[in-house]
């Protein structure tokens, strides 16, 4: 099939690259001319394992090729992917500016049947406004719109897209249908036929329950520490009943990301536009927000709440291991908090320590994990990167100047801690 995708963001680049991989043509098209020139050179603008193999793979292949030129990208496709950011407004509802651009400019070039299909995270509703707005740009030619949301995790997002556990597709016709079922059942055969609006909704709601998940079991922790029991211990036990399942029951500091806490507070702005209050929901940001504090909160019972002018070595920085992406990152706001009372961080992340310090004002950088370590009063885990799991804790005990961990991410055991001579506090366990 030809595609076209309009949009190299991390769901418009990933989608572009895998469906290239499975033997389409793809034309990844954005309006950022310095993305393109680097993308065409077989160079990816974002961290991701394996993906600059695909993309080189697949330039050498002739089919897959990158432009800034819509008009031509669009020209032999049957199926157009837009695939644009849909950031947070100020009142919590997704902003669709970029989505409205990109229709209208689609709408301009259409000269031929085609299906338009968003991928981009969309409040319900939206697919019918992208048609209301080609149409009034296309004029007689006749297409589709359809809604494709993407389920892609980042640092494994390749894997996910190559090996999807359903394909949700939104259509309105038989034509459109038969497509991208084509499409995608080479990648899954739970394919969810459903209309439109059921799609859109079928994304929120899966990322909300996810993050109701997290939240639910960060409650959990917060009890067990008032009640000695362990949350680990706890998760494994719920996890093992199928209707639980163990994915999303580690506590921990909160999620971050650019899609959670963006996507929950969109479907209780959507709720409430349709004369909803979403409670759940709204507790389980709540909920996220306070788990922040809490290491800050451990790490000053551990220093007799004296942090000014103590050294504080900080273990990650991104928002989840084997991403550069600090968007909503806990490290973000726990960070700053420690600057204000006085105390020096020493930050260190194996990948986003660049992209770090553009959103952390006087974010002091190491080099190295040992260098961030060296002299510390306290270690404070903030992403579990499999580097920091792999710690050699007896090097660790040499170089700090206090045996002090604050882990937000529950990588160790007590009993190691303990073993190791270490003041260890974690998550919803025994400090
Ligand atoms: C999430 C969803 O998992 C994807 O299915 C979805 O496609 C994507 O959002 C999206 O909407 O684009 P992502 O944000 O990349 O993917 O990351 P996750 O691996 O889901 O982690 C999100 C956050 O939850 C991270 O901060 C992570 O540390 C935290 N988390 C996850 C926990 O605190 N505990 C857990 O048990 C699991």
């Amino acid at each position: 099939m030809n595609i076209c995708v309009v949009g190299t963001g991390y769901v418009g680049l990933v989608s572009g690259v895998c469906f290239s991989e499975l033997g389409n043509h793809v034309t990844c098209v954005d309006v950022d001319e310095q993305k393109i020139a680097k993308l065409t050179e077989g160079k990816s603008p974002i961290y991701e394992p394996g993906i600059e193999d695909l993309i080189q793979k697949n330039l050498h292949k002739n089919r897959l090729l990158f432009t800034t030129d819509l008009k031509q990208a669009m020209e032999s496709a049957q199926i157009v992917i837009i695939a644009v950011g849909t950031p947070r407004k100020q009142n919590g509802e997704a902003d669709l500016t970029y989505i409205e651009k990109v229709a209208e400019s689609i709408g301009q070039h259409l000269k031929s049947y085609k299906v338009i299909i968003t991928k981009s995270t969309v409040p319900v509703g939206t697919g019918k406004i992208v048609k209301e707005i080609i149409r009034r740009h296309a004029g007689e030619v006749e297409f589709d719109v359809a809604s494709n949301p993407e389920f892609l995790r980042e640092g494994s997002a390749i894997y996910d897209t190559l090996n999807m556990e359903r394909a949700v597709i939104g259509v309105e016709s038989e034509k459109a249908a038969e497509l991208l079922i084509g499409l995608h059942k080479p990648l899954t055969s739970n394919i969810v036929l459903t209309n439109i609006e059921t799609a859109e909704m079928i994304k929120y709601a899966s990322n909300a329950f996810l993050a109701t998940k997290i939240s639910f079991i960060n409650e959990i922790a917060n009890v067990c520490e008032l009640l000695g029991a362990d949350v680990t211990k706890v998760a494994e036990g719920m996890g093992y009943d199928k209707r639980i399942g163990h994915a999303f029951l580690q506590a921990g500091i909160g999620y971050g990301g650019s899609c959670f806490p963006k996507d929950t507070s969109a479907l209780v702005a959507i709720a409430e536009k349709a004369g909803y209050d979403f409670r759940i929901v709204k507790d389980v940001e709540q909920v996220n927000k306070e788990q922040r504090s809490k290491v800050i909160d451990k790490l000053k019972v551990a220093l007799k709440n004296e942090l000014y002018g103590k050294r504080i070595a900080v273990l990650g920085l991104a928002f989840k291991p084997n991403t550069d992406d600090m968007r909503d990152a806990p490290s973000v706001d726990v960070i700053p908090i420690l600057q204000n009372e006085g105390a020096e961080v020493v930050a260190y992340d194996p990948v986003a320590n660049e992209n770090a310090q553009k959103v952390i004002p006087n974010l002091e950088i190491a080099d190295t994990m040992q260098e961030a370590i060296i002299n510390s009063d306290a270690i404070m885990i903030l992403t579990d990167w499999k580097e920091f799991k792999e710690i050699d804790l007896t090097e660790v005990s040499k170089l700090v100047k206090q045996k002090i961990i604050i882990d937000g991410r529950n990588i160790f055991s007590n009993e190691h801690m303990e073993q190791m001579g270490f003041y260890y506090a974690s998550i919803g366990r025994k400090t």
